[in-house]
């Protein structure tokens, strides 16, 4: 019997801990723990602890995490925010709907994240920060951009959606600027069951204003106070989510032992194969710490790869359906990134989680070999 390795196994998220899952929804849940209980708190201050910032505050998800932290930080229209191509378009949503604008940059060749060159190179007068998004899992070179901000005087947020947990020189994804923020959606390293994201600081001020901000401008569960000072909204963390959330924070770093393995097994898979540009492996450099949110590579045949791993069970997806945010051209973003969208044409995403099970990563490794093996 062929082995299936769906690209996502969504039930399996759930079924991995179904019991314990199911407990803790029951216990919170019958116990009228609904909107800001002391489970959002709990886990806000696990999370700032896991990360290494002073404050967390739990939001309704990823996107709005950025558009607050941008609207707390006072962006405002005619700011320009530059981050890379190969970015997810809830980053240049958010920015838009601060009312800035979102300037995509290209990406590095050896780490395809954003080049600190290529920010460097697009900063203008109106330039008010820059955006580094640690896609798939890896810090992008934070010693040079954080270096290029202070000497233009910009500020850095980052979007570290695909990056809780990842480290660089020991230091937390999401901590090195004036704010950072993660997602929880299921399918991220530390997935929910629906919605939720993270908003972190280190920054008193902004932390007050993104946690009133989150909730109609006032600190507590209900209560608006006549003299609220900040323009809120609803995006608040559901209680029964920070109470699975803090519940997977407990096995957090197996989850990202195991994605490290499997990565490493991928990359072992790949690495002599002519043509492939592979991500850096798990103990590539001592420096980076990467939690493989997930496993992207590149090789000019990867339609016919794509086709060969799905006859066989195995499911792959393509990168926020294959183009960068530089080719939104009808929202004004419209850009020539040519390494970025050579990227685009070749990269691949191989199924990867940590409920993957041995004979699982075993198939996806052996298909891979008969197919190079085939093709070379
Ligand atoms: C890089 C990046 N930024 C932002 C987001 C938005 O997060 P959410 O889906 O929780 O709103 C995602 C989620 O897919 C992402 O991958």
């Amino acid at each position: 019997m062929t082995v299936k390795v769906p690209f996502f196994d969504w039930a399996g998220l759930y079924n991995e801990r179904g019991e314990t899952f199911s407990r803790i929804i029951n216990d919170t849940l019958s116990r009228g723990g609904f909107i800001l209980q002391k489970d959002v708190e709990e886990f806000e201050d696990r999370l700032a602890r896991y990360v290494g910032a002073k404050y967390a505050v739990g939001v309704s998800d990823g996107t709005n995490a950025i558009l607050l932290g941008l609207r707390a930080s006072g962006v405002k229209p005619g700011d320009e925010i530059i981050l890379a191509g190969h970015s997810f378009i809830a980053a240049a949503q958010s920015i838009h709907f601060a009312g800035a604008t979102p300037v995509p940059v290209e990406l590095g060749e050896d780490d395809w994240l954003v080049s600190p060159e290529a920010i460097e190179a697009a900063i203008t007068p109106k330039t008010r920060a820059i955006m580094p998004v640690h896609v798939n899992g890896r810090v992008c070179k934070m010693d040079s951009i954080l270096d290029i901000a202070n000497r233009h005087g910009l500020e850095v947020f980052e979007d570290s959606a695909q990056a809780m947990g990842a480290k660089f020189d020991g230091k937390g994804a999401g901590t090195f600027g004036r704010w950072g923020t993660y997602s929880f959606y299921p399918s991220k390293t530390l997935g929910c069951f629906g919605d939720a994201g993270g908003f972190v600081t280190d920054d008193p001020d902004i932390y007050e204003r993104v946690r009133a901000m989150r909730n109609h401008g006032a600190n507590k569960a209900k209560s608006i106070p006549v003299d609220v000072d900040v323009w809120g909204t609803n995006s608040r963390l559901d209680n029964v989510h920070a109470a699975i959330l803090t519940y997977k924070l407990g096995y957090y770093d197996e989850t990202i032992a195991r994605r490290r393995e499997i990565a490493q097994r991928y990359h072992d898979t790949l690495k002599d194969v002519e043509g492939a540009r592979l991500p850096p492996a798990p103990d590539a450099d001592p420096r980076w710490f990467d939690i493989y949110q997930n496993y992207e590579f590149c090789h000019p045949e990867r339609d016919a790869l794509r086709a060969y791993l799905s006859e066989r069970g195995i499911g792959t997806i393509i990168q926020w359906g294959g183009f960068g945010i530089h080719e939104l051209k009808n929202l004004g973003m419209g850009r020539d990134l040519p390494r970025t969208d050579r990227f685009f044409r070749e990269s691949l995403l191989l199924p990867l989680n940590h409920i993957l099970t041995d004979a699982q990563v075993d198939h996806v490794c052996a298909t891979l070999s008969a197919f190079f093996g085939s093709n070379r």
